[in-house]
């Protein structure tokens, strides 16, 4: 057990204690030329900055033998690596982001009132070993090239106070001008979720502490050889969308709202009963909105899929979705979670204020 760490330990890095907050962090920021995110600030990188997620992630959930001084050095790994020190080998940094959460039971040890302290919940079909689900911290390191997020990924690991449960590589196809990229089923994936500072206040940002988010991580192993053998107008009901644009089934153009009343002449739903956006729209669950930045990953024939990375401010948002899915979504007939954990993602940290520590 990690010993027991106040929540003002454990937060009191961000300055954030008892402060409720009346509107969302600032807007996300863009990289600036030389490929640099602002590492620092109300909130931390890698959840809606840079605005489009990048071209490479390296993920990885850790145990903790203790709170103790792990998250004041990783501020200052992080600070360092995201300015382009020597362990980047003299490279820029390239997009790199390091986003890091700590698990429920360390939530918990701080304050077991404290958003981020529920464990995520087993669901039906899950195929996750006692390894795979839940764990302490997670890391997410994503950049645009692939030797800076290996580079940097070496220059955080190694503490001696961690203990590694998994790591998965995982990879971002080509962006369109929202930020959406095709999965490995071929369809654009990214494109109903929080977008703009109020929105995202709303839907991702918690207010107590301010600039924290819940993450939820799923590991989803997708049959993509039995799906890509389905004619693509079938592949395209499962979706509820068309492959090549993105348009919802139910019309309007690639940038129209889904009509989940949209009917045919004969009164048979445009968007069908099972289809994926149907199943997991808000409309459905009753929840809200959550910010979805997957990344695709492939371990060989058999092993490839959608490495799952949801931030919401609600972990119920995500819970009551995915339980509309497993109730009858006809995506899941064709994936198989190996891997779940939630996470609360720490408010963002400065040179003088680390992650979660004074
Ligand atoms: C099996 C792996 C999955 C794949 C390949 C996948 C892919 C997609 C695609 C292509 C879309 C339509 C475009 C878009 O709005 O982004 C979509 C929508 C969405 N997905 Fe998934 N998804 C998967 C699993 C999940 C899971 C586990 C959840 C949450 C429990 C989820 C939540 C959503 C939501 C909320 C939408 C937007 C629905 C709407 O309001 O239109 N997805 N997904």
């Amino acid at each position: 057990m990690p010993t027991a760490v106040s929540r003002r330990r454990l937060l009191a890095g961000a300055g954030v204690l008892g402060a409720a907050a009346a509107c969302g962090p600032a807007p996300a920021a863009a990289p600036d030329a030389g490929g640099s995110v602002a590492t620092h600030g109300e909130t931390q990188a890698g959840v809606d900055r840079p605005a489009a997620a990048q071209a490479h992630c390296d993920l990885s959930v850790w145990d903790m033998s203790t709170v103790d001084g792990v998250l004041g050095r990783l501020s200052e790994r992080i600070t360092a690596l995201t300015a382009g020190s020597d362990r980047l080998a003299g490279q820029p940094p390239a997009g790199l982001t390091v986003t890091v959460g700590v698990g429920p039971r360390i939530v918990r040890a701080a304050d077991p009132a404290l958003p981020g302290g529920t464990d995520l919940p087993e669901f039906p079909g899950d195929r996750v070993d006692d390894r795979h689900r839940g764990g302490d911290l997670l890391l997410q390191v994503c950049g645009d090239d692939p030797v800076v997020v290996a580079l940097a990924v070496t220059g955080l690991i190694g503490d001696r106070d961690l203990t590694l449960r998994w790591r998965q590589r995982a990879f971002h196809g080509p962006v369109r001008d929202d930020g959406a990229g095709r999965n490995l089923l071929g369809f654009v994936d990214g494109i109903v979720v929080p977008r703009g500072p109020a929105e995202l206040a709303r839907q991702v940002w918690l207010g107590d502490p301010r600039g924290a988010t819940i993450a939820v991580v799923r590991r989803m192993r997708l049959d993509v050889a039995g799906f890509l053998a389905l004619p693509v107008a079938e592949q395209e009901r499962v979706f509820g969308r068309r492959r090549d644009t993105g348009e919802p089934l139910s019309g309007g153009g690639p940038d129209a709202a889904v009509d989940l009343g949209a009917k045919t002449a004969d009164g048979q739903y445009l968007v069908p009963a099972d289809a994926h956006v149907r199943r997991a729209h808000p409309l459905t669950s009753g929840s809200g909105l959550m910010l979805r930045r997957s990344y695709n990953f492939d371990d060989g024939p058999g092993d490839q899929g959608l490495l799952f990375v949801s931030f919401q401010r609600d972990l119920r948002t995500f819970v009551a979705t995915q339980h509309r899915l497993a109730e009858g979504d006809a995506l899941l007939r064709f994936a198989i979670t190996t891997a779940s954990a939630t996470f609360l993602v720490l408010p963002g940290f400065t040179r003088d204020r680390p992650l979660g520590l004074g």
